[in-house]
């Protein structure tokens, strides 16, 4: 598959953040957790695929890496909140990945 075609499925990330907000916000929903889950594919499908044409530049494996990360601290989020078990270490964690991985995805930070 051509890149511009993972490029635009990876542009929707913002549809992420939106799904892991409203399930934040509606905890008795199961829909939004369903579409959030559906959106890590999403990313990481065309993350890979993007990763592979690439040619796998270390910059953007450790980028993959923290993207893994930050959907294991959103999942984790999402199971531990219900018993109110959310450490401020761990949000903190969570808000960092937030920040620093689209901000490498578009190489504010660069190395
Ligand atoms: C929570 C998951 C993720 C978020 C929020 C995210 C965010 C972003 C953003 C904002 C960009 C800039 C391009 C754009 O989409 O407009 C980007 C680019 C990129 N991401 Fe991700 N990403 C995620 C997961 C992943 C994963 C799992 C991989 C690989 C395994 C990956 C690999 C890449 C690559 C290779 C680019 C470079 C595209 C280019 O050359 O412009 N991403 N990412």
């Amino acid at each position: 598959m051509p890149f511009q075609i993972f490029l635009n499925m990876h542009m929707m990330w913002g549809l992420l953040l939106i799904f892991f907000v409203l399930a934040l916000a509606l905890p008795r929903q199961v829909w939004p957790v369903v579409l959030l889950r559906l959106f890590y594919l999403v990313m990481i499908v065309s993350g890979v695929g993007m990763l592979i044409a690439l040619q796998f530049p270390l910059f953007y494996i450790v980028k993959g890496l923290l993207a893994f990360v930050l959907i294991g601290m959103i999942e984790m989020v999402l199971a531990r909140r219900k018993k109110g078990a959310v450490s401020p270490v761990q949000w903190g964690v969570l808000l960092i990945l937030l920040v620093l991985v689209p901000l490498m995805g578009y190489q504010v930070i660069y190395f």
